[in-house]
Formats: C-alpha cells, structure tokens, sequence
C-alpha cells in the first residue's frame, strides 16, 4: 500500500509562492489572465478547524487524505487546507455558511492548476482525456476529500481500475482468457491523462509489453513467452501485427486473439 505524501517544506513554500503570485497577478490583473480561481471579496483564511465545525462528513474523510495538512506560510501559521481549494472563508463562516459565500469549484480545473500546472500540459497531448474540453474533469477521477485522490484507490486489489471501468465497461471483461497485466493497473500500459501515443499508450512499441515479458535472444532466434519471436517481431507491435490484438483479454484464444 502507499503511504499518504508527507508534505514536504518544498510543497508548502510552493503553495506559499502560489498565494503571493496570485495576489500580485490579482492586483494587475487588467493585462493578465490568471491561474488561480477566484476569490471572495474581502475574505480571510479562517483554518480548517472553522470548516469542521459544520462539515464534519466531508472531515472524516479528509483526515487521512492527500490534500489535508496544507499550511500557509508566515505569521499566521495554520492549516488551510480546506480554503486551499475553496478560497478563503471568513464570509462564509460569518454568514453562517450556506452557497454563495464560498467558491466551489465544481467541474473547474482552473483550482487543480494553482498547484498542479504540469497536468495541463498532459491534457493538451495529441491523445488525451476530452478534459480541456470541458467534457470530463479532474473529479471524474479523483476524489478531493479522501484518501489518496485516486478514485477507488487505497487497499482495494483491483479498486483503481473502477473508476475506468465506470466508462470503459467494455474492458471489465469478464473474459474466458483474461491478461493478467490489467490486474497491476490500466496505467501499466495507458498514461491516464494523456500521452503522444494513440490509444494514450505509454509507449508505441513492443517495450510497452517486455516490460513484463521476458525477451531472450538465442542464436538466431528471440523468445518470447517460449516461443521463437524473430519473424513475428517484424511484422508489426504485439497488438497490431495480427497476433494479440485482444490484449485486454479474449473469448476466443489464451494467445489473446480475437
Ligand atoms: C456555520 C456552519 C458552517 C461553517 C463554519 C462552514 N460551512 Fe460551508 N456550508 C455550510 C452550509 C449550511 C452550506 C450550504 C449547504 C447546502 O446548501 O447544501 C455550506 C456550503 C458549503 C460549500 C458549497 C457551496 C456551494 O455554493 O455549493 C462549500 C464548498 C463549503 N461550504 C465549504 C466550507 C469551508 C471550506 C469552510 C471553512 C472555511 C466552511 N464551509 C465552513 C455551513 C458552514
Ligand atoms: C483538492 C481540492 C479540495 C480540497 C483540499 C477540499 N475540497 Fe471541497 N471540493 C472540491 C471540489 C473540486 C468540489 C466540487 C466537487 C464536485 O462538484 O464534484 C468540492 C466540494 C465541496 C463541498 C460541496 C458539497 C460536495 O461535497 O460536493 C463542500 C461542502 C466542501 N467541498 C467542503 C470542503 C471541506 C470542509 C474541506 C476541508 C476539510 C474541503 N472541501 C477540501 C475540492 C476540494
Ligand atoms: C494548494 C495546492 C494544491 C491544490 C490547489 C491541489 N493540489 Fe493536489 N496535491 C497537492 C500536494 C502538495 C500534493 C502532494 C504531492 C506530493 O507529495 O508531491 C498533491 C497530490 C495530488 C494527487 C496525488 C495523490 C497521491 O496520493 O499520490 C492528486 C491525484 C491530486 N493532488 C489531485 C488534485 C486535484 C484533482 C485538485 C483539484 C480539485 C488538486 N489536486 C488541487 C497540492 C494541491
Ligand atoms: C481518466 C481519469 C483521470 C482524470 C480525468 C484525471 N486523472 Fe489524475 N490520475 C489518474 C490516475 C489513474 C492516476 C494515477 C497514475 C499512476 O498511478 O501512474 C493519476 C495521477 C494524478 C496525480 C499524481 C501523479 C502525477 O502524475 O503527478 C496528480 C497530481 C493528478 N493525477 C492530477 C490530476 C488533475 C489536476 C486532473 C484534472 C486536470 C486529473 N488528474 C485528471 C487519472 C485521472
Ligand atoms: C468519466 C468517464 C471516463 C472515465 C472515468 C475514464 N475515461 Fe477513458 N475516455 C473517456 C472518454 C470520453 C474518452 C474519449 C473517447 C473518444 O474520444 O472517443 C476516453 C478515452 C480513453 C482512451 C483512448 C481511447 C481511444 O479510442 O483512443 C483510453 C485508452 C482510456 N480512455 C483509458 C482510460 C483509463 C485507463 C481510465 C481510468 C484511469 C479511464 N479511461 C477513465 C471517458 C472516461
Ligand atoms: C497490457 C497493456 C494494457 C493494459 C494493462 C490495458 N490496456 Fe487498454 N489498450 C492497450 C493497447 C495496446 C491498446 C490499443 C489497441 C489497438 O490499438 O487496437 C489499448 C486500447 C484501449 C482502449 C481503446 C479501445 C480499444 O480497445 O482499442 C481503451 C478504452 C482501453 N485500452 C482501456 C483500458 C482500460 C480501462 C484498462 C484497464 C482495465 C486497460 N485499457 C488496460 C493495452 C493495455
Ligand atoms: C503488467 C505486466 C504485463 C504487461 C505489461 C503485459 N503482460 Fe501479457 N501477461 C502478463 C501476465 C502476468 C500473463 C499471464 C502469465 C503468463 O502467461 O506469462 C500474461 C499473459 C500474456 C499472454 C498469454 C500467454 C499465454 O499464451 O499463456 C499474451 C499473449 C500476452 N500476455 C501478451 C501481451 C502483450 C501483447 C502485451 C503488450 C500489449 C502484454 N502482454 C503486456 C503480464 C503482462
């Protein structure tokens, strides 16, 4: 199992910087557009101690979670973890709570970006998830408030993969020859967020399938899984040259065959 990120000073300087920016990007913010979602007019950061005391659901959850712990820098050193992604929530709070007061983010991936720029690169690649185009977003597939923000993630064996399936039933089998390789995770062959490969591949090649099975040059010949190879391998990938193209699985051979 993976143990919850620590946060480390590097993070909280990062998140610390991000606030600063995003003061200054508001104060000139006529010439610039800017990453950070918008804030609520005159509020202050209260501490995630305050949310707790009306969102005690959401707490529990969030206890153990990645995102809890965040703290911001300088004088007022408290956690913030919550107005992280919510803004500051001093009006919230004097209102009494209720909608309106406080930003939630919803659908928006603008509140992810503050912290997490390098994803945006991801879904702009050739094969991505349809998330710039607003079709999907970041909480179809994370959970904000618990755990490790992987959907269906933590000790489930196969609990990632879940969040997959919700849309991709097809690849649930279940299959009279199944490929064990899907057990470790769709993410041992697809890149999640998006990648220059069609079909969002890791890699375009047989590596993507030696990463599991063992290739081993005899005179003359390359076995693979016991069988010599060396012809096969110029005929196309493992899925496209005519021979595994069921690689999620098959009904029809154990060679994963349609
Ligand atoms: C005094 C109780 C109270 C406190 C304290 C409180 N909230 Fe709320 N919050 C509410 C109520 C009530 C609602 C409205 C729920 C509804 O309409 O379903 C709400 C709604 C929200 C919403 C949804 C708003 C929307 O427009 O959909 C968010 C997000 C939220 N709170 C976050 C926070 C955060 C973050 C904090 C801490 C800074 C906090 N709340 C503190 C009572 C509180
Ligand atoms: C990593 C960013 C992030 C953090 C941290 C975070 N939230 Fe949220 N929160 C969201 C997003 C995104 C939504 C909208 C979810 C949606 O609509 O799918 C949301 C929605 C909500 C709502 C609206 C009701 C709901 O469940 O949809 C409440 C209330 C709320 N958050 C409270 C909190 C509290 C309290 C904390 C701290 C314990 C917190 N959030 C921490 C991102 C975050
Ligand atoms: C204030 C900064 C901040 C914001 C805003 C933020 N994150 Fe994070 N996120 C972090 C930090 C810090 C980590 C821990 C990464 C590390 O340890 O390097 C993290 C980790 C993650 C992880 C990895 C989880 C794991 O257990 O490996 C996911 C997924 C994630 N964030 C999704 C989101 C999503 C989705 C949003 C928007 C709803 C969001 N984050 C908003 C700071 C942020
Ligand atoms: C189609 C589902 C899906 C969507 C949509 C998605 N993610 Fe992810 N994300 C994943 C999976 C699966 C992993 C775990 C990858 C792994 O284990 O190799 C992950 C990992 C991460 C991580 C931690 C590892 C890393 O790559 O840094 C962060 C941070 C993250 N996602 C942020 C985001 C943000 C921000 C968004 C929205 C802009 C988003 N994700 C949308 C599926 C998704
Ligand atoms: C909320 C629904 C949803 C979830 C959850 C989801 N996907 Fe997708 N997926 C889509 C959509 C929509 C497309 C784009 C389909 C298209 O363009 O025709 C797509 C496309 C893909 C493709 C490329 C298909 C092609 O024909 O090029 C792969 C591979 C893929 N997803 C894998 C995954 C994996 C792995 C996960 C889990 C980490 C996942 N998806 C979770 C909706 C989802
Ligand atoms: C062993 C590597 C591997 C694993 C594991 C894997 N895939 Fe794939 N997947 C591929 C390859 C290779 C293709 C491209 C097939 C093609 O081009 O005909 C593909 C294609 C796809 C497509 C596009 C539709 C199609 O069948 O061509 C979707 C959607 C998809 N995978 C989803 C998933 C999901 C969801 C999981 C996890 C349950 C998963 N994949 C696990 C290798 C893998
Ligand atoms: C995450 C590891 C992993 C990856 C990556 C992987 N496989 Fe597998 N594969 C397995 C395991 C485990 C088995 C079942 C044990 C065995 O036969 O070696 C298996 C079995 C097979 C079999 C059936 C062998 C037989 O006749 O019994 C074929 C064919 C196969 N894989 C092809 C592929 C292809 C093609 C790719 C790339 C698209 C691939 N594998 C990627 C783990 C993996």
């Amino acid at each position: 199992m993976k143990k919850h990120p620590r946060l480390t000073h590097g993070n909280v300087w990062l998140f610390g910087a991000v606030l600063a920016w995003s003061l200054l990007f508001l104060a000139c913010s006529t010439t610039r557009t800017i990453v950070a979602p918008t804030q609520i007019e005159g509020a202050d950061f209260v501490g995630s101690a305050e949310c707790a005391t009306c969102h005690s659901e959401v707490m529990e959850g969030f206890k153990h979670a990645t995102h809890s712990g965040l703290t911001m820098e300088g004088p007022k050193k408290i956690d913030i973890s919550c107005e992280a992604c919510h803004g500051a929530g001093s009006k919230h709070v004097q209102a009494g709570g209720g909608r309106g007061s406080i930003i939630n983010p919803g659908r928006e991936t603008a509140v992810c970006y503050q912290c997490h720029l390098d994803k945006r690169g991801e879904f702009a690649l050739p094969n991505s998830h349809p998330v710039a185009e607003g079709k999907m977003t970041c909480t179809d597939c994370h959970n904000p408030h618990k755990g490790n923000a992987i959907t269906g993630g933590g000790t489930a064996f196969e609990g990632p993969n879940e969040t997959c399936y919700q849309c991709h039933s097809a690849q649930r089998g279940p299959y009279v020859f199944e490929h064990e390789a899907s057990r470790e995770g769709c993410v041992v062959c697809h890149s999640p967020h998006g990648s220059v490969n069609a079909k969002m591949l890791k890699t375009r090649n047989q590596n993507l399938c030696l990463q599991c099975h063992f290739q081993q040059q005899t005179g003359g010949g390359i076995l693979i899984g016991g069988r010599d190879h060396a012809s096969f391998l110029t005929r196309g990938t493992c899925w496209t040259g005519g021979c595994h193209e069921a690689v999620h699985g098959s009904h029809a051979s154990s060679s994963l065959r349609f």
